[in-house]
């Protein structure tokens, strides 16, 4: 058993300025089909599970029926090979024929008629990753296309882009987006293509885009997910400053309610999720996903941690004993803590919290809720107390934590920063 001494405060870094659209003040929320469904295009042996009108069209129907609208989930996205290999006449995008009889407009027509929206996908380069059209050349286009089907996000990808080119590119359709005049969400790969050879530059990429990919793409398995958290971990202090209302780091899709993680791996995914301020975009298959998953997706109070309106990203504030701390900043001086077992042998482990002396939130008194694994109050806290968690294997405790009375330093409170300022007994 080890002891941790939290303590948090928000950094007052002043975030740069965000793509001013209006939308994504907080993360996305909603459905995206690429981990999935990925490019099956087999509509005649596998009607169920192609890319074709009918699979967005059967999410939107369960999107309402189940509840996932009510819980905040808006955007229905298509990734890759929706289009028909050939541009139309004029030199636009087309859906392909087969797969999509009705068209992009028709389709965004119905998401729109069940109070949903819709998001479509694109890329920087002259093709798509999975080799269809891309909007190189065709930027103003392709916006306007967009723009005149009805379409309320795009996810614009980075592949066959010369990397020297990818602000140039990434820039430009944001800047065709915003001329149509609508407003079209817009989450970018770009860090995610500039890493590889160059730190991107998270003000231009924050002023340009409402999200961005930094890492590889999700698997359907519990080592992605834990790359995707070392990753932000190891990058925190460059990419956490740029987060904010506006514009979030994007640390892929939600892959909960599919086969390759626990029960407690999903929950961990879950509460790391919204302790990031990630987009919550799931890839699952929502007609026939378990009661359990459902519920963790639908968990009111982890959703309300993701969508918090103060719209600071969490940060990595400890690493002992095999647990990770996360710990996120809310909004009237709470915070989310979310304490990670990453001891893969053995059974369940305690982990000792306590405020650090001078920790105002809990100066006189703080109330204590852990909303994961099990929802419970534990109720009225003090700088003295001594709270355990017990955390399963690859499984996550989620906490947080609320000033009561007499909380009026907040000077104290803004001046530290998460990572400066903690400490491990
Ligand atoms: C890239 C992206 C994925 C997905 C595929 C589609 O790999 O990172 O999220 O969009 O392309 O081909």
């Amino acid at each position: 058993m080890r002891t941790v001494i939290s303590i948090l405060g928000i950094i007052l870094s002043p975030i740069a300025l965000a793509l001013d659209n209006g939308l994504a003040l907080t993360p996305a929320m909603g459905w995206l089909h690429w981990e999935r469904f990925l490019c099956n295009v087999d509509c005649d042996t596998d009607p169920n599970n192609c890319i074709s009108e009918r699979l967005y069209m059967q999410m939107a129907d369960v999107m309402v029926r189940d509840g996932w609208r009510e819980a905040g989930y808006e955007y229905i996205c298509i990734d890759d090979c929706w289009p028909s290999h050939q541009r139309d006449a004029q030199g636009r995008l087309q859906a392909d024929p087969k797969r999509f009889p009705g068209g992009i407009k028709k389709l965004a027509d119905y998401v729109h008629s069940k109070g949903l929206k819709l998001g479509i996908y694109g890329d920087v380069g002259v093709n798509t990753c999975a080799g269809y059209p891309g909007s190189q050349g065709y930027y103003e286009t392709d916006a306007q296309t967009f723009a005149d089907w009805g379409v309320d996000l795009l996810k614009f990808d980075g592949c066959f882009m010369n990397w020297t080119s990818l602000s140039e590119g990434y820039v430009k359709m944001s800047k065709a987006l915003n001329s149509t005049g609508k407003s079209i969400y817009y989450s970018c790969e770009w860090p995610l293509y500039e890493w590889i050879f160059n730190q991107p530059n998270y003000t231009a990429i924050r002023e340009t885009c409402n999200h961005w990919r930094n890492f590889a793409d999700i698997y359907d398995s519990w080592s992605a997910v834990k790359s995707i958290l070392d990753w932000t971990a190891s990058h925190q202090d460059t990419i956490v400053p740029a987060a904010g209302p506006g514009g979030w780091n994007d640390p892929d899709m939600i892959i909960i309610g599919n086969f390759g993680l626990s029960h407690d791996q999903q929950e961990s995914q879950m509460a790391l999720w919204a302790i990031m301020a990630a987009p919550l975009l799931m890839s699952n298959d929502l007609r026939d996903i378990c009661p359990h998953s459902k519920e963790l997706l639908q968990n009111r109070h982890i959703i309300a941690i993701s969508q918090d309106p103060l719209g600071k990203q969490g940060y990595c504030t400890a690493k002992v004993d095999s647990f990770e701390v996360w710990e996120r900043p809310l909004s009237k001086h709470r915070i989310a803590i979310a304490v990670l077992n990453k001891q893969e042998i053995g059974g369940p482990r305690k982990l000792l919290i306590s405020a650090a002396p001078g920790w105002k939130i809990c100066d006189p008194q703080c109330n204590v809720t852990r909303i994961l694994p099990q929802y419970t109050e534990l109720g009225i806290q003090t700088l003295q107390s001594k709270l355990f968690v017990t955390v399963n294997p690859s499984g996550t405790a989620l906490l947080t934590v609320s000033p009561i009375r007499g909380f009026t330093n907040n000077m104290h409170w803004h001046d530290h920063s998460v990572k400066d300022k903690h400490t491990v007994l």
